[in-house]
């Protein structure tokens, strides 16, 4: 028996004028499209926008549902969006905002997964900029920083 330790390093920056423009820029796009989330039942707004290999930014938000299950998170939602119509470029940096709050969150599972999947079929890491109400922004290196010992993980062989 041998104890396995993982380790990841992200940064936390205590307000969003200290990012580079184009981080600031991206974060600035999804704190935008958060004002856009159907959110009639959790009334929790979620943005998102990312940047492309081409420089564009597109952008999205959670959409609700009355039969909750159905809703989508709004990294899935523009993830989905993206791939289905820009499937040739590459998803650079992703930008989440979440305007209620004021604490740090970060995505999901399902969302996680989502990325994941993404992040492997373009053989480069997709950089996860996380940002709140507080101003506070966390940047993740990566969406297999957020779920190791994935179904195919490289680190379980
Ligand atoms: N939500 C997201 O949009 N992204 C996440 O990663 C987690 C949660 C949404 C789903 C729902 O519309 C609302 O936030 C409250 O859970």
């Amino acid at each position: 028996m041998k104890k396995i330790n993982y380790q990841f390093e992200y940064l936390k920056y205590d307000n969003l004028s200290e990012l580079d423009t184009e981080r600031k820029n991206l974060v600035e796009k999804s704190m935008e499209a958060a004002q856009n989330a159907y959110v009639p039942y959790s009334h929790f707004h979620v943005g998102a926008a990312v940047l492309l290999d081409n420089g564009e930014i597109i952008t999205g938000n959670n959409q609700e549902n009355a039969s909750y299950p159905v809703g989508t998170c709004a990294e899935r939602t523009l993830l989905s969006y993206v791939h289905a119509n820009f499937p040739g470029n590459k998803k650079l940096i992703l930008a989440i905002s979440v305007p209620d709050t004021d604490k740090d969150v970060s995505p999901c599972g399902l969302c996680r997964q989502t990325l994941l999947e993404y992040e492997n079929i373009q053989g480069q890491s997709i950089e996860i900029i996380l940002h709140n109400k507080s101003g506070s922004v966390l940047i993740i290196p990566s969406a297999s920083a957020l779920l190791p010992l994935h179904f195919d993980s490289e680190m379980l062989s």
